[in-house]
């Protein structure tokens, strides 16, 4: 049971990373087009459908990281301060990734300036950086 949780963690997180990797492509593809007053309107449409089926995807990988991963504490690897640190950064990672979505993201306009359009490259260091801090505490925590 134990493995099988842990099997069914790892694909939720690699899923929910995947996810936003894929969407930093689309993003940058969608760039010159989402800058071009010419285009933007048609593109507009094509980015919602994306980040609504993208947001399908994420929702369930994202509860599933927590469903197996608090689960996984309970009953086996206990609530240690590793764990509970994981927890917390679990949740400052969905603050944060929100956070600036409604600040940063939402209010976007398209088509909108190169300058603007960064603001999504500020969406996507926010996520990697996080998860990066949490796969370091994962791997190299545990032992402290
Ligand atoms: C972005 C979020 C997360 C990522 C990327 C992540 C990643 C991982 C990975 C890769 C492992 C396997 C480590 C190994 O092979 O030794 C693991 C194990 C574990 N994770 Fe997570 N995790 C996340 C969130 C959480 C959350 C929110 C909890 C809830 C408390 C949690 C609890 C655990 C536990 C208890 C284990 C150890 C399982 C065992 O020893 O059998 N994780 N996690």
């Amino acid at each position: 049971m134990r493995q099988f949780l842990l099997f069914l963690h790892v694909i939720c997180f690699a899923l929910w990373m995947g996810a936003v990797a894929a969407s930093m492509f689309v993003i940058r593809t969608l760039e010159p087009r989402l800058t071009n007053p010419d285009r933007a309107s048609m593109d507009e449409e094509l980015l919602k459908t994306y980040i609504r089926h993208e947001v399908k995807l994420v929702d369930v990988a994202f509860l599933g990281v927590l469903l197996t991963g608090v689960l996984l504490a309970q009953f086996f690897a206990g609530w240690t301060l590793w764990t509970a640190v994981k927890l917390a950064l679990y949740f400052v990672q969905f603050g944060a990734t929100t956070l600036y979505i409604a600040k940063f993201i939402r209010p976007l306009k398209y088509p909108c300036s190169p300058n603007e359009y960064k603001r999504w490259q500020g969406l996507f260091a926010v996520s990697f950086s996080l998860f990066f801090v949490v796969l370091v505490w994962t791997y190299f925590g545990r032992d402290l």
